[in-house]
């Protein structure tokens, strides 16, 4: 088949700077909605990953969407070609706007999403999650020799192969991406930290101004943001040192 071309599906996005997107990891529907609210108008586009979809469903993201909001469903989808594409098509006809699956599924495997998530979904591949780091990977992989940005812009060559419309990556790998690939792939950079600020379970996080040097078409906040007294001037203030 020939794959889509990856500008063909485009997300609302401004040129240059990325888009912030706030990831709602959160148990309930009615956390994640308060959450929504406490933003009001300065996040339009959610992040609903497994934790938030396994217990709410179609339904948090359907409500996500009648507030006018974009959603990215990170389920990370990793399954035989046939499985995915069937997967990408139910979550495009959910109204999501974008969708990943991790690359390491194979070019085929990258192939059938973009053609079951058809022209309103854009599909986005997960290179190397950002919680690991190049022991953690080396461990996972059982490849001794396996060096991390190396297999970030492999992979990154496996999802523009495929056509997809972009990749996750963490804003350490993101400017080799960009330099490789420009336009053909964009950049979403999730592990976003405030300088100095707890890391938590991420090992390969940047801020959003670096992010935003880095090329990201789109940048992740989540506990950063989510956890903070103040979510909203957290958000601003993030999105203001851009
Ligand atoms: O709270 P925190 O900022 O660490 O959240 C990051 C979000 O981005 C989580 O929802 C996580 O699932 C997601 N993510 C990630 N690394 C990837 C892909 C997605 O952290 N490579």
């Amino acid at each position: 088949m020939t794959p889509k071309s990856g500008t063909r599906k485009t997300p609302s996005q401004h040129p240059m700077t990325p888009v912030p997107i706030v990831a709602l990891d959160f148990p309930d529907s009615q956390a994640a909605l308060r959450m929504v609210e406490v933003l009001g108008d300065s996040c339009r586009f959610y992040k609903v990953g497994s934790e938030l979809f396994t217990a709410a469903g179609p339904q948090v993201v359907q409500a996500l969407r009648a507030l006018g909001n974009d959603v990215f469903l990170d389920l990370k989808y990793h399954d035989i070609p046939n499985t995915v594409r069937g997967a990408a098509r139910s979550a495009a006809a959910m109204g999501a706007r974008m969708i990943t699956v991790h690359a390491a599924g194979g070019r085929q495997m990258i192939e059938a999403a973009v053609e079951g998530s058809g022209a309103g979904c854009s599909v986005l591949g997960v290179t190397v999650l950002t919680s690991l780091d190049a022991a953690t990977l080396r461990s996972a992989s059982g490849a001794k020799t396996v060096e991390l940005s190396g297999e970030v812009l492999r992979l990154a060559g496996e999802c523009a192969a495929a056509g997809a419309y972009g990749v996750v990556c963490s804003g350490l790998e993101a400017k080799k991406i960009h330099a490789k690939y420009g336009d053909r792939l964009r950049l979403v950079i999730p592990g976003i930290r405030a300088a100095g600020g707890k890391r938590d379970d991420q090992k390969r996080a940047v801020t959003a101004s670096e992010a935003a040097k880095a090329g990201a078409t789109f940048i992740v906040l989540g506990r950063m943001v989510t956890e903070a007294a103040d979510p909203r001037a957290e958000l601003r203030l993030a999105v203001a040192s851009i």
